[in-house]
């Protein structure tokens, strides 16, 4: 969501030059020189030694034999105690920072504090290990809290020195930070996305695990939309690692991992688009949608689906049937319209998959069920709808449907915010009516929601006209990482 803050561009390891400036250059004194002269002959002596160790020895000089045969296994005992040294020398930090906790959503996460993620402009951001910037060591974890992220550990360790009593888990792993949580599908997909991202540019590779973290506490679960929509886009269902074979004083390290802090953090508009259009293939491709009949009525008019996507409890509508009437008698008066009324809370997934992949025209109130926007065909519009009192005391959180709009290739078509609402004893603009306004419900207006759906109908039938008459049928192509 946030741009990349600027502690977070990585120094680049092929751009030292910013790091380590030249100072200017003067004469050499006389005293430098001497000193140049002492480390040459010193280089030269070094490299003269090591020539000599790879030298077989001759023969005719047993004293050398004797030498250099002490030498090497003076060396191997050196490495072996060396090697345990590295063992124990693998330190842990807390995975939650404390430092950071008054501005964890303000750009440098506490998660992982002391590491810098790799960004290339426009990509998404990401930590991966064994990589050249973590010097080829792999990730560790310690600990299994789900309270208390500073009691969980993090650390860094050569495959060949691994801490110890490690266990080292095969393939790939996913590792996933997020500020809020799983089960929310709205908060789930953005913690879901980068992972989706790198998967393209990384050869289609699946992960084996995902670690699922909320200020570094352990999270088992992922609500069954999320899930089911990962499993869509990787053909298996997510293992999600719970550790609870592990010791919990033991460290576990991975064979290779990829970390993901910043959601969608980074990514360019093409990037993003990218990741929703291949999310959104997958989900159809595994609900086993076929949409070419769809397409066209037996008019060889173009259909055009509308739908009323429905909440119950807040934010729903204080009159449904009023609303759904408005939508009807505009949605009559285009040929090829066709008004559907659905509930988001007892809809399958597939359920869900199948609706958006009818629908042209999203009709919902703000609300996580608008997350499924991005499985539309691209370019199909969306009407938001606000209870009273969201514009000034909601926050830029509000605008997340605009967001996802934008980043998945969809029209975000505007917002009506109703003026009328339940009654709050502070005065409007006191931040305590938010209590009152956030489970407020949601009236209408008849004149303004005939117009607008009006405008936008005719909008879309104009767009899907010039597609019938070239005569095209949905791409059933199969998808990028297939
Ligand atoms: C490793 O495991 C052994 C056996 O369980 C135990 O005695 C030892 O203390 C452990 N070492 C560390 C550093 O955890
Ligand atoms: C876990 O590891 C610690 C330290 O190595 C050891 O003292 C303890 O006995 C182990 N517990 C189990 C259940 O293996
Ligand atoms: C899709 O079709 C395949 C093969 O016919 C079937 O195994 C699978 O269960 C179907 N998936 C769904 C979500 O209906
Ligand atoms: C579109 O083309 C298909 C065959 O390519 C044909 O069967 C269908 O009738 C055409 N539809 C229209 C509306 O022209
Ligand atoms: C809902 O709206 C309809 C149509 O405007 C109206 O007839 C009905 O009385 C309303 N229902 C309630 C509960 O206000
Ligand atoms: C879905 O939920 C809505 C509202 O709770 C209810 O009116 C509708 O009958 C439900 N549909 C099914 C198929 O259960
Ligand atoms: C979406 O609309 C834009 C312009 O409005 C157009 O350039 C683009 O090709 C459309 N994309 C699709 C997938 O229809
Ligand atoms: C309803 O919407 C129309 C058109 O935007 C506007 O002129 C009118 O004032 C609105 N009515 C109410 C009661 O807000
Ligand atoms: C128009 O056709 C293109 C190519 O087949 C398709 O991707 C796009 O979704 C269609 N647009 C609409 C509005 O149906
Ligand atoms: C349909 O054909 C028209 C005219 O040939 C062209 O301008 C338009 O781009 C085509 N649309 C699509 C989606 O191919």
């Amino acid at each position: 969501m946030a741009k990349s803050p600027p502690l977070l561009t990585r120094p680049q390891s092929h751009s030292p030059k910013k790091y380590h400036q030249h100072p200017k250059r003067r004469p050499m004194s006389p005293f430098c020189i001497s000193i140049f002269l002492l480390v040459t002959c010193v280089a030269f002596f070094t490299l003269f030694q090591i020539q000599s160790l790879h030298t077989p020895p001759s023969s005719s000089s047993p004293w050398s034999l004797m030498h250099q045969w002490r030498k090497v296994t003076t060396s191997s005992q050196e490495l072996t105690s060396m090697a345990e040294k590295l063992k124990q020398a693998v330190t842990f930090l807390p995975l939650k920072d404390l430092r950071y906790q008054d501005k964890a959503l303000e750009g440098h996460t506490w998660f992982m504090s002391s590491m810098y993620d790799i960004h290339e402009e426009g990509e998404v951001q990401y930590q991966q290990f064994p990589s050249e910037s973590s010097n080829g060591r792999l990730l560790c974890l310690k600990g299994r809290d789900t309270h208390d992220g500073s009691w969980n550990s993090y650390a860094l360790a050569w495959p060949e020195t691994l801490p110890l009593n490690a266990s080292l888990l095969k393939g790939l792993t996913f590792v996933s930070y997020n500020h809020y949580n799983y089960d929310n599908i709205w908060h789930g997909l953005s913690a879901v996305v980068p992972f989706v991202a790198w998967h393209i540019r990384n050869g289609c590779e699946s992960p084996s695990r995902w670690i699922l973290y909320h200020w570094g506490e352990l999270r088992f679960k992922m609500s069954t939309w999320l899930r089911t929509l990962t499993e869509a886009t990787y053909g298996a269902d997510p293992y999600i690692e719970g550790f609870e074979w592990a010791n919990n004083s033991e460290p576990v390290c991975f064979e290779k991992a990829v970390v993901m802090r910043h959601n969608e953090g980074g990514m360019s508009r093409e990037r993003r688009i990218e990741t929703y259009d291949l999310m959104r293939c997958k989900a159809r491709a595994y609900c086993n949608l076929s949409l070419e009949d769809a397409r066209i009525n037996d008019k060889g008019l173009p259909r055009i689906g509308l739908t009323l996507f429905m909440r119950t409890g807040p934010r729903s509508f204080r009159n449904e049937s009023a609303v759904i009437g408005i939508f009807e008698k505009e949605c009559a008066k285009v040929e090829g319209c066709k008004l559907m009324v659905a509930y988001s809370n007892n809809l399958t997934f597939c359920e869900q998959v199948k609706l958006m992949s009818l629908t042209d025209i999203l009709a919902s109130p703000h609300g996580a069920q608008l997350t499924n926007m991005f499985l539309m065909d691209r370019n199909s519009s969306v009407m938001e709808f606000f209870p009273k009192g969201w514009l000034k005391l909601a926050g830029v959180g509000q605008y997340v449907y605009h967001w996802i709009a934008s980043w998945s290739g969809m029209k975000h078509q505007g917002a009506w915010r109703d003026p009328d609402g339940d009654p709050c004893p502070f005065p409007e603009d006191d931040r305590r009516c938010m209590s009152v306004y956030k489970g407020g419900k949601i009236g209408f207006n008849e004149t303004y929601f005939s117009e607008w759906a009006a405008n936008i109908l005719s909008e879309v039938k104009r767009r899907k006209m010039e597609n019938v008459s070239n005569n095209t049928t949905a791409s059933t192509s199969s998808c990028p990482c297939s």
